[in-house]
C-alpha cells in the first residue's frame, strides 16, 4: 500500500498505478488515484502539463481533447478555465461497461491538489511531459515538492521519483537537487538493446530506467540490473506479461490495473 514507504532497491517490486488505476476510472482524476491506492499501488504515477498561467496539472496529453470535454492545447488555457472542464465523462462514453455516474464532472487536478488530497505520506512517481514546451517546469515542480517537504528524502526511501523521456529535464532536476531519485524513460522503436557505456551514463544521474515492456527481453533486464539500475517497464496490464517480466528480474512496473499486479505478486 502506498501508505507504506517502499524501498527503492532490489528487494521490493514496485506496483506503480499508471495515471492511477486508469483501467478502472478516468486517468489522472482523484477517483483513479484513490482506486490505485486501494488496489495495492505503491506509487501514484502522474504526468505533468502546464497551464497558460504556469500551473502544473496532472494530464498526459498536451491537448485537452482526449480526456476532457475541452479542446486545444493545455498551454493556451488558464487553470480557472481548465477547472471548468469535465475530465470524467469521456471515460463513461468510451468504456460503457466500466461507466460510473460518479465519474461524470470530475475535475482536472493540479499537482498541488493531488498532494494536498493524499498527503505527504503517499508516494508520487511524477513525469515531466513536454518540458521543452514549458520553460520553468522543473523549478515549479521542485518548489511544490519543497513546500510539502518532499524533496529532502534520498533514495532508497523517497516518496517522490521524477521520471522523464527528456534527459535534459532530468539533468536540470539533478542540478537543482541531486537527492531526488530520477528514472530515465527510453522510447525504443524496435527491440531494445543497451550498451555498457549507455548504462554507465544513465547511472550518473538516474536510479533506474523505464521503457515499453514490449521492446525488452531477459538479457536487457539482466544487463540493466547488473549496472545496479532499477527497471520499471510500462504499461503492463496482463497477468502473463507481469509474470514473465518478474521472472526476468524487473524491479517494478507501471500498470493500469494495480489490482492485477497485486494478485500476481501475492501468488509469487
Ligand atoms: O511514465 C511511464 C509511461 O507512462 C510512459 O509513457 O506515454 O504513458 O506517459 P506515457
Ligand atoms: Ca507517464
Amino acid at each position: 500500500q502506498s501508505g507504506n514507504n517502499p524501498q527503492l532497491n532490489d528487494n521490493q517490486i514496485l506496483n506503480i498505478s499508471h495515471r492511477g488505476a486508469s483501467g478502472h476510472a478516468p486517468e489522472h482524476t482523484l477517483a483513479s488515484y484513490e482506486l490505485g491506492d486501494k488496489m495495492g499501488g505503491d506509487y501514484i504515477e502522474l504526468d505533468l502539463q502546464m497551464t497558460k498561467d504556469g500551473e502544473l496539472i496532472a494530464m498526459h496529453d498536451e491537448t485537452l481533447d482526449r480526456t476532457t470535454d475541452g479542446t486545444g492545447l493545455v498551454k493556451d488555457y488558464t487553470l480557472e478555465e481548465i477547472k471548468q472542464l469535465d475530465a470524467g465523462s469521456w471515460f463513461n462514453e468510451t468504456y460503457p461497461e466500466k461507466a460510473n455516474e460518479e465519474f461524470a464532472g470530475l475535475q482536472v487536478q493540479t499537482l498541488q491538489e493531488v498532494i494536498e488530497h493524499f498527503g505527504k505520506n503517499k508516494n508520487y512517481y511524477i513525469e515531466t511531459k513536454s518540458p521543452e514546451v514549458y520553460p520553468g517546469m522543473e523549478e515549479q515542480l521542485l518548489d511544490i515538492l519543497e513546500q510539502y517537504n518532499l524533496t529532502r528524502q534520498n533514495a532508497p526511501s523517497s516518496r517522490v521519483i521524477i521520471q522523464s523521456f527528456s534527459e535534459a529535464s532530468l539533468q536540470k532536476v539533478h542540478d537543482l537537487n541531486e537527492d531526488i531519485p530520477l528514472v530515465q524513460l527510453l522510447d525504443y522503436k524496435t527491440t531494445a538493446t543497451i550498451t555498457d557505456e549507455e548504462l554507465a551514463h544513465y547511472s550518473e544521474y538516474a536510479i533506474g530506467l523505464g521503457m515499453s515492456y514490449t521492446k525488452i527481453n531477459e538479457e536487457y533486464v539482466q544487463k540493466t540490473r547488473e549496472h545496479d539500475l532499477l527497471i520499471h517497464p510500462y504499461t503492463v496490464n496482463e497477468k502473463e506479461d507481469m509474470k514473465r517480466l518478474l521472472e526476468w528480474g524487473v524491479t517494478g512496473m507501471f500498470t493500469n490495473y494495480p489490482d492485477v499486479l497485486e494478485e500476481v505478486l501475492k501468488e509469487m
